[in-house]
């Protein structure tokens, strides 16, 4: 036996355990040649024969064989019990794996659109936390301490005092404490009130502040400036309409109801709470009530996603649920 033999040996050797098509087969290929009567201590026991100055190149040969067979069946055997070829696990024609993507929550949607309308009119963003004082949440905003929204009944109280925002109103209080006049803010967020949950009711939703403060603002900037953002918002036919109304915070106070199309049919719908900043909340954020002037209003979101949206139940919007909030 010769190199030229070994070497044909080896590769009918490898070229069975690669295609050896399950582990039974894979067994019979190393007995045939690892096994004890198999060809490779065959080989080995021609070593003696081989003229001595081919030995070292034949036997390293052969040793070299053993190794190499050797490591192919083991790897075939991986390959077989995992079902995957090395090398092979990737296919290159499967068309690729996209990552799922979410879809802008409605919330956030006709935030942002109010958000951008504000903008344009030069209001910034301001932000509060969901955590308020009694101070900034009521006292600042000149709510006294009997009125029905400090009862325990509507708001979230927390144990050191503390409460869960029943509004954004206290953002008003936050950024004029903190920056002089004049001011222009809009400030969405998230605010809390005991609700029962029912189709209409949730015990967190979403509200967006307006402030605006400076010299000689007037109800004339009011009207004018919801009245663009209603345009904006809805298209140029909407209507509004202010109606009288009480908040502690402001005076005059409105409800402003917006004239447009829902279904295919046109009717008044109420959509925020407005009206000129009551001079005590000026004082108690110490501004000069003879100096400025202002108008303040909010919002509330999920009424307006509904209404937008054409959704029957609120809770819809915070169930998560992909089927419905793809849709948006
Ligand atoms: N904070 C009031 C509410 O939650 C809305 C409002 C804001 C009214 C600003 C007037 C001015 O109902």
């Amino acid at each position: 036996m010769d190199l030229k033999e070994l070497n044909q040996i080896r590769e009918t050797a490898l070229a069975e355990a690669s295609g050896a098509a399950d582990a039974a087969a894979l067994e019979a290929v190393r007995i045939k040649y690892l096994g004890r009567n198999g060809l490779l201590p065959e080989v080995m026991a021609q070593l003696k024969e081989v003229p001595n100055e081919k030995k070292p190149a034949f036997g390293k040969g052969a040793n070299q064989l053993k190794q190499e067979l050797g490591a192919l069946i083991k790897e075939r055997q991986g390959e077989l019990a995992s079902g995957t070829k090395k090398g092979e696990a990737f296919d290159s024609s499967l068309p690729g794996q996209w990552p799922a993507l979410g879809s802008e929550h409605p919330i956030s949607k006709v935030t942002a659109r109010i958000t951008e309308i504000f903008q344009t009119l030069g209001f910034t963003v301001a932000d509060g936390p969901d955590v308020e004082t009694v101070w900034n949440n009521f006292d600042a905003l000149n709510t006294p301490a009997d009125h029905p929204s400090r009862d325990e009944q509507d708001t979230f109280y927390l144990e050191n005092g503390d409460l869960l925002r029943c509004h954004t109103s206290p953002v008003q209080v936050r950024y004029m404490e903190a920056h002089k006049p004049p001011v222009r803010i809009i400030a969405p967020g998230r605010c809390y009130r005991r609700d029962t949950p029912d189709a209409t009711h949730s015990a967190n939703f979403h509200q967006v502040e307006g402030l605006y403060v400076a010299e000689n603002v007037s109800m004339a900037d009011l009207k004018g400036t919801l009245s663009y953002f209603a345009k904006q918002f809805l298209g140029e036919d909407v209507k509004i309409r202010f109606r009288p109304h009480f908040f502690p915070f402001t005076e005059p106070s409105f409800e402003v109801d917006f004239f447009f199309e829902v279904g295919g049919k046109s009717r008044w719908i109420e959509i925020l709470g407005a009206g000129m900043v009551d001079p005590e909340v000026f004082k108690k954020v110490g501004y000069d009530p003879d100096k400025v002037t202002g108008f303040a209003f909010g919002m509330g979101i999920e009424r307006l996603a509904m209404i937008m949206y054409g959704i029957k139940d609120i809770r819809m919007l915070y169930e998560n649920d992909v089927r419905f909030l793809s849709q948006f």
